[in-house]
């Protein structure tokens, strides 16, 4: 019989950093009984929590402040792109990420800094690519041939000269617990080194238009080790060397993508940011001293890490099942189409009952989606206190890849989205009604 435990451990950051429990047993976040938002703004319910965001970014700031002086930190908007979050990241000295035409009009629209916007995607559209020149967005992340041959198309039509980065596929495939090194990646993405002459033939004969600023690469995601990216910035930086010896082009910009894992269970034991811009810079300096290089500005762009913690989701119970001798299913009204994570590649994720944080009886049940899927299990097996209809579930690590990857499955509206911060709340995406289901169609 344990009562939950919601202090982060020193790196874990499972929960948002202004999480309690009131005097009648409620949770609390940034000072809101979260019963008290419920009433106000409905269920199921994403609650951002702004100064873990402004903390998260802070701890990649001040830490690469520390040991690297020319750096630049991107917020990947596809873990949670909306103008709100835009504003704040850029009023933070962010920069972005952004994989879509649709994310890079809204940061239009969010009056981003266009400068500090890195435009990538392995199959972006003319038009989107256009959308970033006209914009004059700060860098276009090339990824193939394709998008080469585009890119010196429309740099020449609108008599630009475009700064680019190449997206190199290092060889590195990281897993949560493992990782590769291959000379050959199955992936998507990027150009296979063995192709970096054929590039640099192609862009060093149109350089009029195209201007080469550096290399990309993006590992993974939820990476808990700190060797792939001391290893890909190896790689990359041997690419960098080889241009300058063959090409006589001296690299400035290497962008080391984004990846870093947090906690979304106390058995995950994610990096100390610290520690990792620590071992990284090293590697770059001292890759540099040996290779004779000018050190380059150091790119990344973190999704998972600034934002998830910072977000939680807020859903009330409906419908309880106990199958005999089996599972107790408690079905909340969200599931599969605001979190695909766990449907999608069988995500685990912490919950508390947030109108009984102070019950000590415990019981085992699986929190189960409203969707028409059997595969819409949000947590299968946790310890919870006894629960019954119209109790709060609250799901904590939501705020990346949640909203963003969420979907209308069965035609239920999106969730409201509410920013809290110092004693205010305010709706950042409103909840959608029947007549937006409908909006598009005849
Ligand atoms: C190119 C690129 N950069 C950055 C990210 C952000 O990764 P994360 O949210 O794991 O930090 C991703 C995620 O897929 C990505 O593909």
């Amino acid at each position: 019989m344990t009562v939950i435990e919601l202090k982060n451990n020193k790196f874990q950051k499972l929960y948002p950093i202004n999480l309690g429990v009131n005097e009648i047993g409620h949770l609390t976040i940034s000072g809101f009984d979260t019963a008290e938002l419920v009433k106000k703004y409905g269920t199921p319910l994403y609650v951002i929590d702004e100064a873990t965001f402004g903390y998260n970014a802070d701890e990649y700031l001040n830490s690469l402040k520390k040991y690297y002086s020319n750096f630049l930190v991107l917020y990947a908007a596809k873990a949670f792109a909306c103008k709100k979050i835009f504003r704040l990241a850029n009023e933070i000295g962010l920069g972005l990420d952004v994989v879509s035409g649709g994310e890079l009009y809204t940061a239009i629209k969010s009056d981003f800094n266009l400068k500090n916007i890195y435009f990538h995607g392995n199959n972006k559209s003319q038009e989107e690519i256009q959308l970033a020149v006209k914009n004059n967005v700060g860098r276009i992340v090339c990824d193939n041939f394709y998008e080469l041959e585009l890119l010196q198309k429309i740099a020449k039509n609108e008599n630009k000269v475009l700064e680019i980065l190449i997206r190199l596929t290092p060889g590195i495939e990281c897993h949560t617990h493992e990782y590769i090194k291959t000379g050959h990646l199955d992936s998507k993405f990027g150009f296979d080194l063995e192709y970096l002459d054929e590039v640099l033939n192609l862009i060093t004969k149109d350089s009029k238009n195209l201007l080469l600023k550096g290399f990309h690469s993006h590992i993974g995601s939820q990476i808990f080790e700190i060797e792939p990216f001391s290893d890909s910035v190896e790689i990359l930086l041997d690419q960098f060397q080889y241009v300058k010896e063959k090409y006589k082009i001296e690299l400035a910009e290497l962008n080391i993508g984004g990846g870093i894992g947090i906690s979304y269970t106390k058995e995950d034991d994610p990096i100390p940011i610290d520690e990792w811009a620590k071992v990284t810079t090293n590697t770059i300096k001292q890759k540099c001293k040996k290779l004779d290089l000018n050190l380059p500005k150091l790119i990344c762009e973190p999704g998972r890490s600034l934002i998830a913690p910072s977000g939680i989701t807020i859903y009330k119970v409906g419908s309880i099942k106990q199958v005999p001798n089996g599972r107790k299913f408690v079905s909340v009204d969200g599931g599969m189409a605001d979190n695909p994570r766990p449907i999608t590649y069988q995500a685990k994720y912490t919950a508390v009952v947030a109108n009984k944080m102070n019950s000590k009886e415990l019981e085992n049940v699986t929190i189960a989606g409203r969707y028409c899927e059997t595969g819409d299990i949000l947590i299968k097996d946790i310890e919870l206190p006894k629960i019954i209809h119209g109790d709060l579930i609250t799901v904590f690590g939501t705020g990346a890849y949640n909203y963003s990857m969420s979907s209308n499955y069965n035609l239920v509206s999106r969730p409201a989205c509410i920013l809290v911060n110092n004693g205010k709340s305010e709706i950042i995406i409103e909840r959608e009604t029947y007549d937006d289901l409908i909006l598009k169609q005849k």
